[in-house]
């Protein structure tokens, strides 16, 4: 019998690709079946890997019984893909970010996973990238002194991209649970995305261990002109009483603390973050207490703070942590945002989120 874990992906988009050659790469694992509604991407991906193929993820988890039941599909499937991962007898479910598109969601989701006792991580795997490891490293050291602020700021939009910003403020945070958070939303243009969001959110978050959290994300989030890609113009760090460490998605680190300047290299790359995160699914599959870095929990404490900035974005005033009610806050957004255009902060945000028949409209030129 095979010492490898077995391995469904489904889902062969972009992320499946990266999470099916991962798995395949790897001597612990052995991928052993694919899926995807689309018979196209499907055939590619079996002819790729040589491996069972299904267009039907019950049937493919049925005959396979996998070890990981792995899935990168849209956001809209999170709930059910979870009960067919359980259902398959896997010891672990690996799925993409974000964890649900609702509170409401959300919790079913955790609640199916606490009652199975099945483990389960969230891709949140720019941690892996060696400048977020090397910003890490350096708040972790004491360099800054005294932290008292963590922060994170993407162009792109909340359903995308907020939930990687609250991740990896929360891991330089040493994962400090948050106690509340105060929001504000602005913009309707994608709130029928397949990751539905507000255009631009923003907000504090108020950490137990005193630090504070600021974040911003969307049309309205500052440039990060060091970087060209849009995508990655995200710039995620930490300030204390002695300097502070950022990272830049797609554009290296920097420091200043009291022994000076300091900068190097590094950018987002799947080829190189993939690896080390499907070996720690091994890891933890071999030894209860190698729990992932990207374990369900952790991610469920940063989903749990988007989906109450949401809340305050549309109710006002503070919402306190952890949430003891559920919501559909994308609903709620529907509801009760202006339909005012949002105010961008680039001409490139501009193309991204004004529909093009309308006037860019730069927030410094008002
Ligand atoms: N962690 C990251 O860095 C990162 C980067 C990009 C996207 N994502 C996330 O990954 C997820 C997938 O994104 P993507 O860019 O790979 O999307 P994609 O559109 O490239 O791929 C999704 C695939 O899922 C398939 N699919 C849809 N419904 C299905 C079903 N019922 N059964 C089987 N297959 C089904 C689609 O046909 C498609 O091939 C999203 O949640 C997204 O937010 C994460």
């Amino acid at each position: 019998m095979s010492d490898k874990y077995r391995v469904v992906v489904v889902g062969m988009g972009k992320r499946g690709m990266h999470h099916a050659q991962a798995f395949h790469a790897n001597e612990r694992f052995e991928l052993a079946g694919v899926c995807d509604v689309d018979a196209v991407r499907l055939d590619v991906a079996a002819a790729k890997f040589g491996v069972a193929k299904s267009t039907d993820a019950s049937r493919l988890a049925a005959s396979v019984k996998p070890d990981v039941f792995c899935f990168c599909t849209p956001p809209q499937l999170r709930k059910e893909l979870i009960r067919t991962g359980i259902n398959s007898g896997a010891r672990l479910i690996a799925f993409e970010k974000p964890v649900a598109l609702s509170s409401q969601e959300g919790v079913e989701v955790r609640e199916l996973l606490a009652a199975s006792g099945v483990k389960a991580v969230v891709s949140h795997q720019h941690r892996y990238g060696e400048h977020y490891r090397k910003v890490k490293v350096i708040i972790a050291s004491g360099a800054l002194g005294r932290v008292h602020t963590v922060y994170g700021t993407a162009s792109g939009w909340m359903m995308h991209m907020l939930s990687h910003l609250i991740d990896y403020m929360r891991w330089f945070n040493n994962e400090s649970p948050a106690q509340w958070v105060m929001g504000q939303a602005a913009g309707r243009g994608k709130l029928g995305d397949l990751h539905p969001s507000p255009d631009y959110i923003g907000g504090f978050i108020q950490f137990s261990n005193g630090v504070r959290g600021i974040v911003e994300c969307g049309a309205g989030a500052p440039d990060v002109p060091e970087v060209d890609y849009w995508w990655r113009k995200c710039r995620i760090g930490a300030q204390g009483t002695d300097g502070f460490a950022e990272v830049l998605t797609g554009g290296g680190w920097r420091a200043v603390t009291k022994s000076g300047v300091a900068s190097g290299t590094g950018c987002m790359n799947y080829d190189l973050d993939m690896p080390p995160y499907v070996q720690h699914i091994a890891d933890w599959l071999d030894d209860d207490r190698q729990v992932h870095p990207c374990n369900f929990e952790s991610a469920y404490a940063g989903f749990e703070i988007m989906m109450a900035l949401c809340r305050s974005a549309v109710n006002g005033g503070q919402v306190a942590l952890p949430l003891t009610d559920s919501a559909d806050e994308i609903e709620m957004l529907r509801d009760h945002l202006a339909s005012h255009r949002v105010l961008v902060s680039t001409a490139v945000n501009a193309k991204e989120y004004i529909p093009a028949s309308a006037e860019p409209e730069l927030a410094t030129v008002r």
